[in-house]
C-alpha cells in the first residue's frame, strides 16, 4: 500500500490532508530522512511530528469498560471509543468490539479491525468461555447451580435453551458465572429466570484471556502470542 493511503487509513487525516503533511515533510524516517509519497516503507520506521505511527492494522486491543460507556459508534450515551485515541474512530477499517458489554456492564472488552479474527472470536460455534463476576440483589440459592448446568434453562422470550452454564458461588450475593454463548443480555437475564437480579456485572475473561489488573477505562494491544492463544482457545 501507498504511504498516503496507509496512513490516511490510519486515521492521520484525509488524503488532502495526508498530502499536505507529506509537503510539509512531517513524515520522516526514524533517522529523519523526509518520506514521500512512492517511497518504501515499513510501520515501524515512519514518523510523523517525530512520533511513531500509532499501533498497525490487523490488531487487537483490549479495553477495560466501565460502566457507563456504550459499545456503539452512534449513541447518546458516552461511548467506548472516548477512552481509545481520537484517531482510532478514523480509521479504516475501523476498530469495532468483539461481541458487547451492555452500559451497565463493566470488564474486558476485546477489539479488532479484521474481520475474521472478529468472527473467530465472537462465532458461536466457537463456544470461547466468557467469565463474569456478578453481584446479586437477594442471596443465591444452591439450585441455581444446577439449573445453570442443565442445558435447559430457558430466557424470556426465546424459543431455545441455553447451553449448559458454571455458576460458582463466592459468597451469597457474589458469584462466578461461565457462559460460551454471547445472548443478548444474557446473564442479568439468565438470573432474572431464576427470580434473582444483578445489581453488577463484570467480565472478566474471554477464551481464556483475562483482563487482569488493566485500569478501568484503560487500554492495550494484545501481543501476537496472545492474540494466537485467543484464537486456539476454545
Ligand atoms: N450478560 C449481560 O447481561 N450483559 C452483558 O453485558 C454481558 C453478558
Amino acid at each position: 500500500m501507498k504511504l498516503l493511503k496507509y496512513i490516511a487509513n490510519l486515521g492521520y487525516g484525509s488524503r488532502r490532508e495526508v498530502t499536505a503533511m507529506l509537503q510539509q515533510r512531517r513524515v520522516r524516517r526514524r533517522d529523519g530522512s523526509i518520506l514521500r509519497e512512492g517511497d518504501g516503507f515499513s510501520h515501524d520506521d515512519v514518523r510523523i511530528d517525530d512520533a511513531p505511527l500509532d499501533v498497525a492494522q490487523g490488531v487487537v486491543l483490549m479495553l477495560h469498560k466501565p460502566v457507563g460507556f456504550v459499545c456503539s459508534t452512534t449513541d447518546a450515551s458516552r461511548l467506548i471509543y472516548e477512552l481509545l485515541p481520537g484517531r482510532f474512530t478514523a480509521r479504516s477499517p475501523i476498530i469495532a468490539p468483539i461481541g458487547r458489554l451492555d452500559r451497565d456492564t463493566s470488564g474486558l472488552l476485546l477489539l479488532t479491525d479484521d474481520g475474521q479474527v472478529n468472527h473467530r472470536v465472537s462465532s458461536p460455534k466457537a463456544r470461547r468461555p466468557k467469565v463474569y463476576e456478578a453481584t446479586l440483589a437477594s442471596d443465591v440459592r444452591a439450585d441455581d447451580v444446577k439449573i445453570f448446568a442443565s442445558g435447559t434453562l430457558m430466557l424470556d422470550g426465546e424459543s431455545s435453551a441455553l447451553e449448559a452454564a458454571i455458576l460458582e458461588i463466592v459468597d451469597a450475593r457474589h458469584v462466578r458465572v461461565t457462559v460460551t454463548e454471547g445472548r443478548y443480555h444474557q446473564v442479568r437475564r439468565m438470573f432474572a429466570a431464576v427470580g434473582n437480579h444483578v445489581e453488577s456485572l463484570h467480565r472478566t475473561s474471554i477464551g481464556g484471556h483475562q483482563l487482569g489488573d488493566l485500569a478501568a477505562g484503560a487500554w492495550r494491544a494484545l501481543e501476537p502470542d496472545e492474540v494466537a492463544r485467543l484464537l486456539s482457545s476454545v
